[in-house]
């Protein structure tokens, strides 16, 4: 009798514990499964205000190889950054020239994990961060032969940072255009969405219309009717020739060097007319919008930069509620000088006063 009362708290002692242990690893599993979930039901606006101030660190990634352009990302960036008091980096990344050219188009893992540290940086210095896809040429020229790649890049890089938190937004296109028309990129960037949602339902996918981005082709864009988890973005260089005056990739741009821009009021008049065509469609199909980039080539006077620059950071979009990345950080527009290590103050006030 006394053996089976005590062979019976044995059981029950037992099962207890079997019991608490189970259930503290079933908590545990759920923990665990829920700190991956991708974040659903997020607000686009409320997304767009973490995007709030941003730059862009351009002519680094987006270059054939990060340094052939003169730029190499470096962690003081992101503390300058950060502590600039900027919300957001605009990461402008060339995947394609990183993967195969035949299925399955794998990227390489050492590139992976140069991203990975970005992830890391952002992560470490409060930035939220757009991973986008910038200069893949060949879809430009050749759209059908190139979507299957297109597509695949974007299935490995949405499966790699699926667990990422909501700080972290996917751009499928930079600046679609040539022979990728609007119509044909409408229906890439659904393919595309596709792809992004069957690992990342939750995350929040910017999206950039075609001939170059700009104002006026966001009328244009054609974004599937349920996804409400999108930021459009365009990029605002009007006048056009008085921001890329002295471009080498511009063609007789040296022509229009000694071009001004001091805010009359013909001169606002015209950048009221572009920015209200954004407006407009924001307001009629309620899209957050971010301008994705801007910015003045340092060829143009360092006072009508200035004037320019201020203009669209401190007049034009906080008066729409557009977030924006300024082009950029450290080169050509840059806003910060990496030979004498220190920010262009009169820039970075323009855009952070
Ligand atoms: C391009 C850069 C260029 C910038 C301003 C970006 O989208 O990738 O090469 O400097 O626009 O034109």
């Amino acid at each position: 009798m006394k053996f089976t009362r005590f062979f019976n708290s044995i059981i029950a002692i037992t099962l207890i514990a079997f019991f608490v242990s189970s259930c503290s690893s079933t908590e545990t599993t759920q923990k665990e499964e829920t700190s991956k979930i991708t974040p659903t039901g997020l607000d686009p606006f409320a997304q767009n205000e973490l995007l709030g101030r941003g730059i862009n660190l351009g002519n680094s990634l987006e270059a054939p190889t990060e340094g052939e352009w003169g730029m190499v990302l470096e962690e003081k960036f992101f503390k300058l950054i950060s502590e600039a008091g900027f919300n957001s980096v605009r990461i402008p990344i060339k995947w394609s020239a990183h993967a195969s050219t035949s299925p399955p188009y794998k990227i390489d893992e050492d590139f992976f994990l140069r991203i990975d540290w970005i992830v890391e940086m952002a992560k470490k210095y409060r930035l939220a961060a757009i991973f986008n896809m910038h200069h893949f040429d060949e879809i430009f020229e050749e759209p059908k032969t190139n979507k299957e790649r297109f597509l695949a890049l974007w299935e490995q890089i949405s499966e790699r940072y699926k667990y990422l938190p909501k700080e972290f937004l996917f751009e499928p296109l930079n600046e679609p255009h040539a022979n990728l028309t609007s119509d044909i990129w409408n229906n890439y960037l659904a393919d595309a969405i596709k792809i992004i949602r069957i690992t990342n339902p939750g995350r929040t996918i910017i999206i950039n219309s075609a001939e170059w981005g700009g104002a006026g082709s966001v009328p244009k864009l054609v974004i599937p009717k349920k996804e409400e988890n999108v930021i459009v973005s365009f990029h605002f260089y009007e006048p056009f020739h008085f921001t890329h005056q002295g471009t080498e990739w511009n063609k007789s741009s040296d022509d229009w060097l000694g071009l001004t821009w001091s805010g009359t009021d013909d001169e606002i008049a015209f950048i009221n007319e572009r920015m209200d065509i954004v407006t407009n469609w924001a307001k009629e199909h309620n899209r957050p919008i971010n301008i994705g980039e801007f910015g003045c080539y340092s060829r143009a006077d360092m006072k009508s930069r200035i004037v320019w620059t201020t203009h669209i950071a401190q007049v034009q979009a906080p008066s729409r509620d557009f977030s924006w990345n300024y082009w950029e950080f450290g080169a050509g527009f840059g806003i910060y000088d990496r030979d004498s290590s220190v920010w262009r103050e009169k820039l970075l006030k323009a855009l952070i006063p």
